[in-house]
């Protein structure tokens, strides 16, 4: 009786502290952590070298199909390849932020990311943090988490990481992340939605070693049940 691994899909907004808490969780369960929106940063920043517009459907099918993007556990955490290039750094800026969540608006670049995904999942033992886990990417995963947070507190947490460079104010910031969550909530392939069987989250209230504990016992629970 009961299981000895999972798949723990974190679904939710930007700045939500999924990343954060979904490598803390992957390691206290001994798992891989999974950062699907770096792959979707990675195709734009390789969009943006090419010159491909990022409502430009079929350039950037054409763009996918060639392109070879792998992720690698390194000591600090996920390493992302872009033809076996290290991008981990170059797909944080806010270039390809800006960019990001309308090139992964297009079906041909969300069909071939959620295939490698899938594949990437299927041995278990993986937490997997997006927009579409639970709902699209990894129905069958044994526990899907939707972590929320509200806008103004999402806004605070990214302006701290960004230690006040003078570059945007805390209301541009609030601005960018509201429009940001609209163009992921309303696209039509595969929008950021709540899966119905997750557990919602709002961390708000929470630290983030609470909210970890929160679903590392979730998780043993799941195990057990299993
Ligand atoms: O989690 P993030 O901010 O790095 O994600 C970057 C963008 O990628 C975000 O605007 C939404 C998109 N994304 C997506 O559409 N589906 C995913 N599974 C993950 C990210």
């Amino acid at each position: 009786q009961g299981i000895d691994r999972m798949n723990v899909a974190i679904d939710g907004p930007a700045g939500a502290g999924k990343s954060t808490v979904a490598r803390k969780v992957a390691e206290q369960l001994g798992y891989i952590y999974i950062d699907t929106g770096a792959m979707y940063r990675a195709v734009t920043l390789a969009a943006n070298r090419a010159g491909i517009a990022s409502g430009d459907s079929e350039g950037l099918r054409t763009l996918v199909a060639r392109l070879h993007i792998r992720l690698k556990q390194g000591e600090q955490g996920q390493i992302v390849l872009l033809d076996e290039e290290d991008v981990t750094e170059a797909i944080r800026t806010r270039e390809v932020t800006l960019r990001v969540s309308e090139v992964a608006s297009h079906e041909p670049v969300r069909i071939r990311l959620v295939e490698l995904q899938r594949l990437l999942a299927a041995g278990k033992g993986i937490v997997m943090d997006g927009r579409d886990i639970g709902s699209h990417v990894l129905p069958d995963a044994e526990l899907k988490i939707y972590l929320t947070a509200s806008v103004g507190i999402r806004a605070l947490r990214r302006f701290k990481e960004l230690k006040h460079d003078g570059s945007i104010t805390l209301e541009q910031l609030e601005q960018e992340i509201a429009e940001r969550d609209e163009s992921d909530e309303k696209r039509e392939v595969s929008p950021l939605i709540c899966a119905q069987d997750a557990v919602v989250i709002d961390s708000s209230e929470l630290t983030i070693d609470q909210v970890v504990a929160l679903i590392v016992d979730l998780s043993r629970t799941k195990m057990a049940e299993a």
